[in-house]
């Protein structure tokens, strides 16, 4: 549109050139409109482009506050990722101290039974050999299922059981035949002598 009133101008103003000299001034004048138009269009294409360029520079900033903003929430979720393995970490760290003090521990109570064995094995009266293989080397063994603990028992106490058995006077669990099998040659001695061991027994 300012085109074309431009290129019409321009028309008018040589036409008028062409109708000679006495046209001079309306060319002038003419030519005034011209300029006049094409500082408007100008200084409005600047206004367009200072416009442009303030939209863009805002834009920019919008962007720039978002990429921000995201960042910030990208850091805050790896935080809580990174103190989560963290968490995860340390707790699985707590479990294999837990479960090596537990194997230590199950070593330990092995070692100790075995020793305690051994030293009651070293310690028993000869008379004591056949027992063992029911009431086990210590005495703490319940013999086939059935009978009570007999290590740690008073040695009075165990005393009179064994003067029982061999006389058949004592049947706890019906297997008191069997026990006097086992007593029945022995004497007071032995039995003072196991009684002796198996109450010294802990
Ligand atoms: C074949 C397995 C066996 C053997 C070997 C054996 N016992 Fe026993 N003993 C038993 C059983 C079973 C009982 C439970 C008897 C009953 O019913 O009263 C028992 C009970 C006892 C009791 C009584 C426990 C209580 O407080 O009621 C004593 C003490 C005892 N035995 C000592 C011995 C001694 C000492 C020997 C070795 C000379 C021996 N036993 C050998 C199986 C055995």
């Amino acid at each position: 549109m300012k085109n074309f009133t431009l290129l019409s101008l321009v028309a008018v103003s040589m036409l008028l050139t062409a109708c000679g000299e006495k046209t001079e001034k309306a060319v002038e004048e003419s030519s005034a409109v011209v300029k006049e138009a094409v500082k408007e269009d100008t200084l409005s294409a600047l206004d367009e482009a200072k416009k442009a360029l303030s939209e863009a520079a805002e834009a920019t900033k919008v962007l720039a506050a978002e990429v921000v903003e995201d960042a910030k929430i990208e850091a805050a979720k790896m935080a809580v990722v990174a103190e989560e393995k963290t968490a995860e970490l340390k707790a699985s760290a707590q479990e294999s101290i837990t479960e090596a003090g537990e194997a230590l521990k199950e070593q330990a109570e092995t070692v100790t039974a075995a020793a305690s064995e051994a030293i009651a094995s070293i310690s028993a009266p000869a008379a004591y050999e056949k027992c063992k293989g029911c009431h086990g080397a210590d005495g703490k063994t319940v013999a086939l299922g059935k009978s009570a603990v007999i290590a740690g028992q008073d040695k009075a106490a165990l005393i009179t059981s064994l003067h029982e058995y061999r006389e058949g006077m004592k049947n706890v669990a019906g297997m008191g035949g069997l026990m006097k099998a086992q007593v029945v040659s022995m004497s007071d001695e032995d039995f003072e002598s196991i009684a002796e061991y198996l109450s010294a027994i802990k």
